[in-house]
């Protein structure tokens, strides 16, 4: 018989060991090679096979070989094993580590303030709806008894956009006031009527630190059998209570709005000053007429406040524009729902 080549199995032995990544493999190994159907038991089986000067010079070797493969195998092992600790180690989370934060986002102020006006007349029974952005000048001017050539025109410098209506004779704005929207629900609603109306309205005006070309309205409009300007005053006086607590000081003083009469506005004691708050009156009875009702039987009221002054009262804001410059330092100053 041929004596094993000892050296061959040597060299694929280890290169087998290196190979192996694993413990699993490693297992492998040591049966393909060591194990009692391994290779190099093979070869010791074989010994008795050979002449006597061969088995003990093979026999020799084969032991020699059995050391290096076993402790070729431990140290392989105790690699491995290493490289999985440090594995495990670089690997390691704390899972009982407090979660990073998420920023949560605030709600802007002026919703904040829109709303709180909302809650107020949902208590008392008022209706919130909302109207169209870009207008026509039929419902924001003309409807509300400012024809083309009235003077009031200009109270309102005009953002006017690219549309007309020909045939009807109607050009496309801006709203300058929510006060169309008050002429847009009687179109589509019988009295008894209590509603209000928040929305974005839109002047072409200079901006200053009490002044911006963009603001916020809340209008209401209440219409029924006998309202009498007892109820306006009853009502936004509760209303600026809710707001700024019972013992606050309001006076109501004549003012002019084409589509009341008598119109007024509404100002708080604040600070040791007068501060206008909201217009108002009691709605003309020609609009009243117009949409087909009986002027001695329906009266109402009407009023359009504007939502940026309320916030500043409130919160002491002595700049509009903090409102519109998106700097979240300013923003997030304010919470509520
Ligand atoms: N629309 C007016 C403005 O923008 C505010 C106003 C005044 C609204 C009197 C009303 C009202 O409903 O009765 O200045």
């Amino acid at each position: 018989m041929d004596t094993p080549d000892l050296v061959a199995l040597e060299s694929e032995a280890m290169a087998a060991l290196d190979a192996a990544q694993d413990e699993a493999s490693l297992q492998t190994w040591r049966v393909a090679f060591l194990g009692r159907k391994g290779r190099l038991t093979a070869v010791l089986r074989s010994l008795k096979e050979l002449s006597d000067a061969e088995r003990r010079e093979v026999g020799a070797a084969s032991n020699q070989l059995k050391g290096r493969l076993e402790s070729g195998f431990e140290a392989r092992l105790r690699a491995l094993q290493r490289s999985q600790a440090a594995l495990l180690a670089s690997e390691r989370i704390d899972v009982t580590l407090p979660a990073r934060p998420l920023p949560g986002g605030t709600l802007h102020p002026i919703t904040l303030a829109r709303r709180q006006v909302e809650r107020v007349f949902r208590d008392m029974g008022f209706d919130v709806v909302e109207g169209p952005d870009v207008e026509w000048d039929h419902y924001n001017f003309d409807r509300l008894r400012i024809p083309a050539d009235h003077p009031a025109r200009d109270m309102w410098d005009t953002i006017w956009v690219d549309a007309v209506d020909e045939e009807r004779d109607r050009r496309a704005l801006l709203r300058t006031h929510t006060s169309p929207m008050q002429i847009r629900y009687m179109d589509e609603h019988q009295p008894p009527i209590r509603v209000i109306v928040p929305g974005t309205c839109y002047r072409y005006e200079a901006t200053d630190a009490t002044h911006e070309w963009m603001l916020t309205q809340v209008e209401g409009l209440v219409i029924d059998e006998g309202i009498s300007f007892a109820h306006l005053k009853g009502t936004l006086e509760s209303f600026v209570r809710r707001l700024f607590g019972e013992e606050l000081e309001t006076r109501f003083r004549c003012d002019y709005f084409p589509f009341v009469e008598p119109g007024a506005e509404l100002a708080v004691r604040w600070h040791d000053r007068w501060l206008e708050l909201l217009g108002c009156g009691m709605v003309h009875p020609e609009i009243i007429e117009a949409q087909g009702w009986d002027p001695e039987r329906y009266t109402g009221f009407a009023f359009g406040m504007g939502v940026e002054r309320l916030a500043m009262l409130q919160w002491g804001i002595n700049d509009i524009r903090y409102f519109y410059q998106n700097d979240l330092r300013f923003l997030s100053q304010f919470r509520g729902s």
